[in-house]
């Protein structure tokens, strides 16, 4: 039984030779947005292979995505699945929570800024 391992969360789950990436996350409470179903047609699945091996992808996957992003990794979690071997998932952060955390960040900054200057006068 391979291990999947998915990142950032650091959880690694246990899942079968040919199931899917996207049911193995599922299982493991990992959750990889989706609308279609798994048909390949939504492409919100993506996911970066990091390590290790998966089958090889889709005819849809050759469909829908561009060569160089497969050769850079990318795939579709409803279309991979897994092999005898282990692997690693990554995946993509979610814009909406890089630009909160990225608007936090500026507050809390300002924030220390200004205390800096009360205590400066
Ligand atoms: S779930 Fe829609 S493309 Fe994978």
């Amino acid at each position: 039984m391979p291990n999947v391992t998915f990142l950032p969360a650091g959880i690694t789950a246990k899942g079968r030779i040919g199931q899917s990436l996207i049911s193995v996350a599922r299982a493991a409470r990992i959750v990889i947005p989706q609308r279609c179903g798994g048909h390949a047609s939504c492409q919100m699945c993506r996911v970066y292979l990091e390590e290790g091996s998966v089958s090889a992808p889709t005819a849809l996957e050759r469909r829908k995505m561009r060569e160089a992003d497969l050769q850079a990794g990318l795939r579709l979690a409803c279309q991979v699945r897994l092999t005898a071997l282990d692997c690693t998932i990554r995946l993509p952060e979610s814009k909406l929570k890089s630009v909160v955390q990225a608007a936090l960040a500026r507050q809390k900054e300002e924030q220390s800024d200004e205390t800096w200057k009360g205590w400066n006068g």
